[in-house]
């Protein structure tokens, strides 16, 4: 690992646990869109079995974006994921990760917000370009939960 070191930006231990949890999340839906990629192989999922894997990688590059970030700060990136949730059924997968997507993008308008009053310019950057992808991603599962 390397060593520790002072950044120029300092931000509260508050912002650091909320980019913790952040990366927490992202590690999640990397794993949760993988496995339901590679469980669903019917014919009524092919579009979405494609879109799943797409987007589990988008997260994945999210995570160690966020995890960049986060150690750079001087805090160290959880390699513990939130619930990871898989369904049986697609609509099942779906409706969840509809779910999941919104909850990033409220946590992401958060961190933004919290990052621009803390002077995290850089920090406030990335998350909003990570919530654009969110947001693509939520509108996404929306219309693919309209033909199921
Ligand atoms: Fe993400
Ligand atoms: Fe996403």
């Amino acid at each position: 690992m390397a060593e520790k070191h002072d950044s120029v930006t300092k931000v509260s231990k508050k912002l650091l646990n909320s980019l913790n949890e952040a990366i927490a999340r992202e590690v999640q839906v990397a794993i949760q869109y993988m496995w339901q990629h590679v469980q669903w192989g019917g014919v009524k999922g092919f579009a979405v079995h494609d879109e799943l894997k797409s987007i589990g990688i988008a997260e994945m590059k999210h995570a160690e974006a966020i995890a960049e970030r986060l150690f750079y700060l001087g805090g160290i990136p959880t390699t513990k994921p939130s619930p990871i949730f898989v369904g049986n059924t697609l609509k099942e997968m779906i409706k969840r990760d509809i779910q999941d997507e919104a909850n990033a993008i409220t946590l992401y308008k958060q961190i933004i917000e919290a990052a621009l009053k803390e002077g995290d310019v850089t920090t406030g950057f990335l998350f909003k370009q990570i919530l654009q992808q969110e947001e693509d991603h939520h509108d996404t599962f929306t219309t693919l939960l309209e033909d199921l």
